[in-house]
């Protein structure tokens, strides 16, 4: 299995402008507006560096400002700095801005990105991810004489570049071949962007394990939509003097050299307010950007890979990404869900003739049909999609369905085969566990789906096939629209692998009749949010909350609870009621509060019973059930009704006041419900 470092999140973004003149103001709030859109990524300082010029010598020379706290922050003390001219304006320039999590060293203006080479700032670098090989770095640099000011790893990166710059100070080396040369030496997980007080105008990034997007904006046609790779020589050896360097590519310039502007982010929804046009870096390319053209190289190349790198043209849409009238992103994208289920089956489900496509999938049907089992492999929320249709995917397969949280399948190293199938679900993407699994199960010769929300992650690139849920992008932390999208995904590929089973024709037409009618069922659901928010008043002092129920609505307890504890920090479970006797039932008494989900499907009777035994223990649960059940309604002290639908598609309509409830409790207990205390949107840490 290819080793794969754990990373960490914040953002980096920066911003190119070739021949394009913007004043110093207009450049800082392109960088500092590209670090608020990544800031639901999950971050605790933030930085920018930026070209400018020495007052007393008028030389070329790099600045810094960088701060501890919100980019707000980052932002008022942009705005206090007294020595900079705001009007100043460059025709051409550099500048790179970095959210950073800390890992290693406090979060701190020293800790923060950009890390410097030396005091005179020659070389600045911002850094995403973790360099496992930090400290033979820094012992080999500090015996070179090298002091470091940072707890950081990352200041051994852009340490080492400054060491090898000196070393070959009498040739020619471009900045892009001494990235390279560093590069080399890291072990770990990275993207980089790298900017040179002696490549004025210039700017290197690569990445490995780590996501880099580079944006283009040119008033001209670009010449190309696929650019191609250079190699370039191994340059391993560096520190050995005898061993020189020389480059086999040709100079080959297929984008830029004209007016161009250049965005660089770790994620595409900072760079879409100024274009749509993007290339999405693969691990150990290194792109460089000279006189304004972009090339991107490789040192080694390898059987089967793509010799070009293309230009996407990405849908993303600004509004997509904003606020607008919500008090929040979560807010926003739980509302959003009568359109995101619609655009998750778009092109897919034909409602007339009852057929579903999945055009990602669909040349590997047959093999997919073959296959002896299926495995569905997660974290978190994603996790919880499976689990909410493994009893559809095996009533309409009739094969095996494994679910698997990706790291504990990773603990076991379990036993997989070349004719398994394993799905993995990411809303990201980009989620270390479950990326670690898809390589574990690829390497022993497994079919790879992956389900993802993000276009171009790792996740989509590594499988073999796919289905993108298409629910558009989900800034709050806590996922809610991914969610119902995987779920009708995965619902989707059920429905798919049994279209020639006629015995089960019938229940294909209900489920498919069932999801024509979610969107108008959401919405109903989204009038309960009034009174859901009275139930959150009496909840929000509570010290705990258990959630129960069985069957198809199993996977709302368990989602339920988790979107409670991740918001509001309350203690909350998910219980499977049929495990109560079992323990659980030693929790509950008259002050414990308890939800339950008693839906009119066949475990039924069985949840009308684990409701009896709650009660009888004086607990008094508040159910969500069907709106039209006035019998259970009765039984209950207090209850949320959800419009009626078939069993499997239940669990859809049942999450959403589970939603809203966390959502208003996380507000009534003043929580940030859109960046929940030490948690990140992406999840790219072991
Ligand atoms: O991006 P992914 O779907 O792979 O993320 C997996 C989990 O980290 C994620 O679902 C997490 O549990 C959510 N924040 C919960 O709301």
């Amino acid at each position: 299995m290819e080793a794969l470092t754990p990373l960490i999140d914040g953002g980096i973004f920066a911003y190119l402008n070739y021949l394009v003149p913007a004043k110093r103001k207009e450049i800082l709030d392109i960088l500092v507006n590209g670090l608020k859109r990544m800031e639901y990524r999950g971050y605790d300082s933030a930085g920018v560096g930026f070209e400018g010029t020495n007052t007393k010598n008028g030389s070329h020379e790099l600045k810094t400002i960088k701060q501890k706290g919100k980019v707000a922050r980052l932002q008022e003390e942009i705005d206090q700095t007294t020595d900079l001219d705001f009007e100043k304006e460059y025709e051409t320039h550099i500048g790179i801005a970095h959210t950073r999590w800390a890992t290693h060293g406090e979060p701190s203006p020293t800790n923060s990105h950009p890390q410097r080479s030396d005091t005179t700032n020659e070389f600045l670098v911002v850094h995403n991810g973790i360099i496992t090989n930090y400290k033979d770095l820094k012992s080999f640099l500090m015996s070179k004489g090298m002091e470091f000011e940072s707890e950081t790893d990352t200041e051994v990166i852009v340490k080492l570049v400054k060491h090898i710059s000196d070393k070959h100070k009498n040739s020619t080396m471009s900045f892009r071949e001494l990235v390279e040369l560093t590069v080399q030496q890291l072990e770990g997980a990275f993207s980089l962007v790298f900017m040179s007080s002696k490549f004025p105008g210039e700017c290197v990034c690569t990445r490995r394990g780590s996501p880099l997007v580079i944006g283009v904006k040119s008033k001209a046609k670009l010449s190309t939509d696929h650019i191609p790779i250079l190699y370039s020589k191994d340059h391993r050896g560096f520190m050995n003097p005898s061993l020189h360097h020389t480059d086999s590519t040709t100079e080959f310039h297929p984008i830029g050299n004209k007016e161009v502007e250049y965005f660089f982010a770790s994620d595409a929804s900072a760079i879409i307010e100024h274009t749509n046009q993007v290339i999405f870096l693969e691990d150990d390319d290194v792109a460089a950007v000279q006189n304004g053209c972009l090339t991107i190289h490789r040192i080694k190349r390898t059987l089967d890979e793509s010799t070009t790198r293309e230009v996407t043209t990405i849908k993303m849409e600004i509004q997509q990404i904003m606020k607008g009238s919500y008090s929040s992103f979560m807010q926003k994208e739980i509302f959003e869900q009568p359109e995101s289920v619609v655009n998750t089956m778009r092109g897919r489900v034909n409602f007339e003739t009852n057929q579903v496509v999945l055009g990602g999938i669909k040349d590997f049907m047959t093999e997919i049909r073959r296959c002896r089992r299926l495995l569905f492999i997660a974290c978190g929320t994603s996790y919880h999609s499976a689990v909410a249709t493994r009893q559809l995917m095996e009533e309409l397969t009739e094969l095996p369905v494994v679910v698997e949280l990706a790291s504990d399948f990773l603990d076991r190293q379990t036993p997989v085969f070349r004719d398994d199938v394993c799905f993995f679900i990411s809303q990201s993407g980009e989620t270390a566990d479950t990326l670690m699994a898809l390589r574990y199960c690829k390497q022993r010769g497994a079919l790879i789906v992956g389900i993802t929300n993000t276009v171009g992650s790792s996740i989509c690139r590594e499988s073999h096939c796919g289905v993108h849920i298409n629910a558009g992008p989900e800034i709050g932390v806590a996922s809610t629209k991914a969610y119902t999208s995987q779920f009708i995904s995965l619902v989707m590929f059920a429905l798919v692998m049994c279209e020639d089973r006629i015995s089960m024709q019938n229940r294909r037409k209900e489920i498919i009749q069932g999801l024509k009618n979610l969107p108008e069922q959401i919405k109903n659901v989204l009038k309960t949010d009034e009174h859901v928010h009275t139930l959150a008043q009496e909840l929000y002092q509570q010290k705990s909350l258990l959630v129960m129920g069985r069957g198809y609505n199993y996977a709302t307890c368990l989602e339920g609870a988790l979107k409670i504890k991740e918001l509001t920090y309350m203690h909350s479970e998910g219980i499977l009621a049929g495990e109560l006797k079992h323990g659980p039932l030693a929790l509950v008494d008259r002050a414990m509060p308890v939800m339950m989900v008693v839906t009119r499907d066949k475990v039924y009777p069985k949840c009308m019973n684990a409701l009896q035994q709650v009660k009888a223990r004086h607990g008094n649960p508040i159910v969500l059930g069907n709106v039209d059940d006035t019998d259970t309604q009765q039984q209950a002290n207090k209850y949320i009704g959800v419009p009626s639908t078939i069993d499997c598609l239940q669990g859809i309509l049942t999450i959403i006041p589970m939603q809203l409830l966390s959502m208003h409790i996380a507000q009534l207990r003043g929580c940030d419900v859109d960046c929940p205390r030490n948690l990140a949107k992406s999840v790219t840490v072991e």
